[in-house]
């Protein structure tokens, strides 16, 4: 998906490929759509026979003096009425039950992709962006079917509907109603496009606005601390301003166009009465079909106009179509092979990178030719200057990204080949940024899978030290925890990161340290828990506090995405200019 791409970009209002792929969609509740399509056709029929039924009671009745059957014409009348009523809440009804059916299918599906795309793809697509395919862009497919498609359809069907009945009742008059059709579509056209352009730009700044809000609204505590209030408020004006100018230009054509269409309707009229009127006299057209006429005049022209608004409509739901059916093809190249190797129940846990070579953009490797060997077991940290590519490693380990060159095993199996759901089952992770979602303390830790129990939930936290602060919380393990969970400190966040971790119970263990420094209290606990953590397993620790990793059974040294030294804590110090030796002394010095 290319960043460029105008969100609000109007294609084609009709492509046959999109609808096609639509269609898939729609298909499962095709049975809805043709109920629709039945009951359109019925209403349409009850309301051309409206005007028609006038024209008989005064025609055959009223101007013949002839009483009988007036009733008969009337009650029809209301019938219609009644009719028309039903039918129009049924069609609406059932046209919005398909969409919204269509709408769930359609969003349900991009969320599953998006859950299967990799990372690499939401460093190149922005939260807000992804957010709106979900929302609005399906939504807009909605239209499609409420007020795209199917109403274009029954717009098409009166309209013809209309013509034929004028035609048939009387050629001339119906020449004299048609004769305003050709400037009424010219100014259709005119007004829209102007309208159009002048929307387009409303949602322009309407997303600005959004974008603007959301930043600053997030970053509120920021805005405030530095005193940047008056700063924001001015942008936040700048932004409003031209909002409204854009706002006032769609107004200014939207009413110019309403009020011309008024006067243009009113001026059919007048000639329709005028001509009408001159044929009564002439004794050329009966005084019912005047009537006739005027009806449906007035019923012609409003599907005319809506015909233009209908095709806007098309068009923004094919571009988001397109913007969606692109996200829903947006390659998936991190995936389960399709035949797995199962992971033994119980794996030993030996870690293997093998001459590993990548990098986030092509032509930019942020890991060179690292090799390195963890058996099973054993506990190895790494270590180096902030950026020199440790997190990496482990998101390669993983498979957040796959390598560009070089492999890596687990267990002497490359990690390619095995299902992706098993890998990140014998590897835990402790991520640097600690995210907890919104729910219960319960929840963050056994992430809502059935196999961790409440009593493993209890025990993970006691092994780790989380019990202790997690019940002096006024609703304990029911504890709310709030978005990205704000309502808890870093060193707590670490601790049920660590729980969740443990509640798993995997062959490998992978941590990666905050830099956020806690207090020594904090720490100690973090490091007590942290012991049983790697208990038995094979771990990498990637540690920023080097006095904390002494007694690690080896230590890599990471430097611009190589892998310079390695060894334990004294061969490292004995190196004279290492880099090791150079990091631990200025940490020593620091603290
Ligand atoms: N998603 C990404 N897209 C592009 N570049 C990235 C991405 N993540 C990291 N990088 C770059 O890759 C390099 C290594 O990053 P990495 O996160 O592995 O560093 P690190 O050693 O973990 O640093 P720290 O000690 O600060 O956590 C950095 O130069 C960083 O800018
Ligand atoms: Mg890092």
């Amino acid at each position: 998906m290319s960043d460029e791409r105008n969100d609000d970009a109007l294609g084609k209002a009709y492509d046959a490929r999109l609808l096609r792929r639509l269609w898939r969609y729609v298909r499962p509740h095709r049975g809805l759509v043709v109920l629709a399509l039945v009951l359109l056709f019925v209403l349409s029929a009850v309301q051309l026979a409206q005007p028609y039924l006038i024209k008989v009671a005064i025609d055959d009745h009223i101007a013949q003096r002839e009483l009988d059957g007036l009733g008969i014409v009337a009650a029809l009348f209301l019938l219609s009425l009644v009719a028309e009523f039903g039918l129009r809440f049924a069609q609406f009804y059932v046209l919005e039950r398909t969409g919204q059916n269509v709408v769930l299918d359609i969003r349900t599906a991009v969320f599953a992709q998006l859950q299967r795309l990799p990372s690499a793809f939401f460093d190149r697509n922005p939260v807000g962006k992804l957010i709106t395919r979900v929302t609005t862009d399906v939504e807009a497919l909605n239209e499609v079917f409420t007020s795209g498609v199917v109403m274009i359809l029954a717009d098409l069907v009166k309209l013809a509907g209309i013509v034929a009945i004028l035609l048939w009742m009387d050629w001339r008059l119906a020449l004299v109603t048609f004769s305003v059709l050709p400037p009424t579509l010219a100014l259709t056209w005119f007004f829209r496009m102007r309208m159009r352009r002048a929307y387009r730009r409303v949602r322009a700044t309407v997303a600005r606005l959004n974008a603007f809000l959301q930043e600053n609204v997030t970053g509120m505590r920021i805005v405030q601390l530095f005193a940047r209030e008056r700063v924001a408020e001015q942008q936040f004006v700048d932004v409003n301003r031209e909002h409204r100018r854009a706002q006032l230009d769609g107004v200014r054509y939207d009413s110019a166009f309403s009020a011309l269409a008024e006067l243009v309707g009113a001026i059919t009229l007048a000639a329709i009465v005028w001509f009408g009127g001159w044929g009564i006299l002439q004794g050329l057209v009966s005084f019912g079909t005047l009537v006739a006429f005027i009806e449906y005049s007035s019923r012609f022209f409003r599907p005319v106009q809506e015909l233009s608004q209908r095709y806007t409509v098309m068009q923004s739901a094919m571009a988001a179509a397109e913007r969606i059916f692109e996200l829903l093809d947006s390659e998936v190249p991190i995936r389960s092979p399709e035949r797995a190797h199962r992971p033994a129940s119980r794996p030993p846990g030996e870690i293997v990178f093998e001459n590993v070579t990548f990098g986030y953009r092509p032509d930019e490797p942020v890991l060179r030719d690292v090799s390195f060997r963890v058996a099973p077991g054993q506990k190895v940290a790494v270590v180096g200057w902030t950026g020199s590519g440790k997190s990496t490693l482990i998101r390669l380990l993983v498979r957040l990204y796959d390598v560009d060159r070089g492999r890596v095993l687990l267990d002497g199996v490359d990690v390619r080949d095995y299902a992706l759901h098993e890998l990140r089952r014998a590897v835990g992770i402790v991520l640097q940024d600690h995210f907890l979602f919104s729910g219960t303390v319960e929840s963050n830790i056994s992430l809502g899978d059935p196999r961790i129990s409440a009593e493993r939930v209890r025990r993970a936290a006691a092994t780790v030290n989380a019990d202790r602060f997690i019940e002096r919380l006024p609703s304990g393990y029911a504890e709310e925890v709030r978005e990205r969970g704000s309502n808890f400190s870093v060193g707590e966040k670490q601790l049920l990161s660590f729980a969740r971790a443990l509640a798993f119970d995997p062959a490998v263990l992978v941590l990666d340290e905050a830099t956020a420094s806690v207090d020594p209290e904090t720490e100690r606990e973090i490091q007590g828990a942290l012991k049983t953590l790697l208990a038995g397993r094979t771990s990498i620790v990637i540690a920023h506090r080097l006095a904390a990793i002494q007694d690690v059974d080896r230590i890599l040294v990471l430097h611009r995405g190589a892998v310079r030294e390695q060894g334990t804590h004294e061969e490292l110090m004995r190196r004279e200019e290492g880099i090791y030796r150079t990091l631990y002394s200025l940490q020593a010095a620091g603290t």
